[in-house]
């Protein structure tokens, strides 16, 4: 099979290209990725020259660069990672995530249909659904109560990506995970910006009051799982994927200290996010069910293979930062106080 892998330098796009090289079950990859801040051919240095690999520099919103990849290339699949992922840069400024999310998903879903791709997966989110109070967890009927600039962009691409299998019988099957962690990181979202704080003696900023819950789940969990939808999933269906793993913000931070060595006095309250999303839950009871998929690595196993992960790669750490990465993270945290 020939996968066109949209945001493959990304950190789960990445993953999966690892993943898909490494166990040779793709006959080819196609990786397009338009290297934002977040985008770093780093992250897939280790797959090293192949002919079943090639990168493609272009914007997914560029249409006439998307079409030219599908006539060169026909691929008969596409797995569609790229995005703009942080909620709080989506909060300081929704532009680039109305582009990249909303239009760029667009795009793609119309050159698939003119080149009649066979299947096409859109990765899609847990943060669709909203805060969810407890006992709940959310299956894939849940309604869509997106909060954030970010979240809504992926809720409205979801639904775009749907309308391609009902109106065109596009073969198109949506995923929604919850919050992945893992090597390769950028170091903006919540556990690879603790680690490499915390490796460096530096304040953890933690937004309001730290109880906000999220569900973990190691990266190379759901890359295996979005291999199974891709391979056995339906048209037109949902799947969600969670990692069974439900902490609050200030559980994961305590965790991140005690296996860094390092002591609670870093904790820092910061000013919450605007509109902060107070809980996601999933059930993955559809995709266990179905494909017989779940999550194998245990949280604090995954924890710490990531914070040894950071510790070894200073340098790609030190090179992400260096860049764009501060310019945010000052405006950011300069702004909570
Ligand atoms: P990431 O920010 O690490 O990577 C995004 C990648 O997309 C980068 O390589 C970037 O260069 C590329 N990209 C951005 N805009 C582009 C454009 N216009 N054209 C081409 N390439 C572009 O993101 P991630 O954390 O790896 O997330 C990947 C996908 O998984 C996203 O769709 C995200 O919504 C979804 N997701 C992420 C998580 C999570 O916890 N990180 C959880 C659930 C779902
Ligand atoms: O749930 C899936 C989503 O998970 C993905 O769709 C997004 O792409 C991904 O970024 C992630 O979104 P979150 O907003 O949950 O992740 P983030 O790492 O930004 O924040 C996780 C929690 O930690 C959230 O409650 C906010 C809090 N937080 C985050 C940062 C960066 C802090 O308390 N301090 C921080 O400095």
């Amino acid at each position: 099979m020939k996968i066109l892998v949209t945001g493959g330098a990304g950190f789960i796009g990445s993953s999966f290209v690892r993943m898909a090289v490494r166990e040779r079950w793709a006959e080819r990859i196609i990786n397009l990725d338009k290297l934002t801040y977040a985008g770093n051919l780093d992250n897939l240095r280790d797959i090293g020259q192949t002919a079943r690999y090639n990168f493609v520099h272009a914007d997914i919103a560029d249409t006439e660069a998307v079409e030219g990849i599908f006539a060169s290339e026909a691929p008969d699949a596409v797995i569609h990672f790229a995005a703009e992922s942080h909620v709080d840069r989506s909060i300081h400024s929704p532009a680039p995530a109305i582009h990249t999310n909303l239009n760029g998903t667009f795009t793609l879903l119309e050159a698939a249909r003119k080149y009649k791709v066979a299947r096409f997966v859109h990765i899609s989110t847990d943060e669709v659904y909203g805060s969810i109070d407890p006992p709940d967890e959310a299956d894939e009927t849940y309604p869509l109560r997106a909060s954030s600039p970010y979240s809504a962009s992926k809720a409205g691409s979801d639904l775009l990506a749907l309308s391609y299998y009902t109106t065109y019988k596009l073969n198109v099957s949506v995923t929604r995970a919850s919050n992945n962690y893992g090597p390769y990181q950028f170091p903006e979202k919540l556990i690879p910006l603790m680690i490499s704080n915390a490796l460096e003696d530096k304040p953890l900023p933690v937004y309001g009051d730290g109880q906000q819950v999220r569900d973990w789940l190691y990266v190379e969990d759901h890359c295996r799982a979005i291999r199974a939808v891709l391979e056995k999933g339906a048209s037109g269906e949902i799947y969600n994927i969670g990692g069974n793993c439900s902490l609050p913000n200030l559980e994961v931070i305590r965790r991140i200290l005690k296996l860094t060595g390092k002591p609670e006095t870093l904790v820092t309250r910061v000013a919450d996010r605007p509109g902060h999303d107070r809980r996601y839950a999933l059930t993955n009871q559809k995709l266990n069910r179905i494909i017989g998929w779940e999550p194998l690595m245990s949280f604090d196993q995954g924890l710490e293979v990531t914070i040894d992960w950071y510790r070894e790669n200073h340098e790609w750490i030190e090179r992400v930062k260096s860049g764009e990465y501060r310019l945010f993270y000052e405006l950011n945290y300069a702004q909570r106080g």
